[in-house]
């Protein structure tokens, strides 16, 4: 018997009016598993990590966490139960500290008690290089230091699931060397990790696995240097070059 994958989604759909998001989609991820996607704009990549962390439901389909369906589940509910979430677009409460906002997340998001989410914080404050900032209001945090906070505020809700978006895109090369350091060691420790991102270069020094979508499907799965080269992912990207 195949051993039961931490997340699994089936036949997952989307709506939005007449547009399909997603279009009937696939995925199954093992414990401790790292998967990137890649595709056009508006492949509906984000709206597959919504569907996943519960932000947004489903029109049909399902999505299993650890053999339990937590289709219908609040994203709260998914956030105890281990699956941990960082926007695209980071959303600090800017006007808290950074440590503020990673203690919210402890507590609210990951359901920790007093002193365990402040203790969690240290933890992942000095992972996330975030500690000599603990105490700045998050608006005042460049770029770098908000996906760093957006990063933080994902994992202290101690997830074993951890959906990153783009948490990469916009940094200087060094910036991103940093980030990929910072997500190996999480890897490394266990955490299964699905982690959208346009640069592929910087993906797959994480991930040995990678999903391509296009028009709300899953068009290649697989290892990365087969995906980027599967004649469906090339035209995917010719033809958004093409408009
Ligand atoms: N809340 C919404 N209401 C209506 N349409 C939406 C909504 N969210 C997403 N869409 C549409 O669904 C499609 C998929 O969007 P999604 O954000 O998932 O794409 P994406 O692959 O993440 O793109 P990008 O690479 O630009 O972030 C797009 O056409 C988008 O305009
Ligand atoms: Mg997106």
């Amino acid at each position: 018997m195949a051993p039961q994958p931490l997340l699994a989604a089936v036949e997952v759909r989307r709506q939005f009016g007449a547009l399909a998001a997603l279009d009937g989609v696939d995925l199954a991820i093992g414990p401790g598993e790292a998967v990137g996607i890649v595709g056009p704009n508006g492949a509906g990549k984000t709206t597959l990590l919504n569907v996943l962390a519960g932000t947004i439901a489903p029109s049909s389909g399902t999505v299993a966490f650890r053999g339990t369906d937590i289709t219908r589940a609040a994203a709260s509910r998914r956030a105890r139960l281990g699956i941990g979430r960082a926007h695209q677009v980071p959303r600090p409460f800017g006007g808290m500290t950074v440590f503020e906002n990673c203690f919210v997340s402890a507590s609210t998001g990951g359901g920790l008690r007093r002193r365990a989410a402040y203790e969690r914080c240290l933890e992942v404050l000095t992972l996330c290089d975030l500690d000599d900032v603990a105490d700045r209001r998050a608006d005042t945090l460049g770029l770098l230091g908000r996906k760093r906070l957006e990063l933080a505020r994902a994992l202290a809700t101690n997830p074993v699931l951890l959906l990153l978006d783009e948490i990469g895109a916009g940094l200087t090369d060094a910036e991103a060397e940093a980030l990929v350091v910072m997500i190996n060691e999480l890897h490394s420790a266990g955490i299964a990790i699905i982690w959208i991102e346009h640069i592929v270069h910087v993906l797959v020094q994480v991930v040995s696995r990678l999903i391509c979508m296009d028009a709300g499907r899953v068009i290649a799965d697989g290892e990365p240097r087969a995906v980027m080269s599967d004649a469906r992912v090339v035209d995917a990207y010719l033809g958004t070059a093409a408009a």
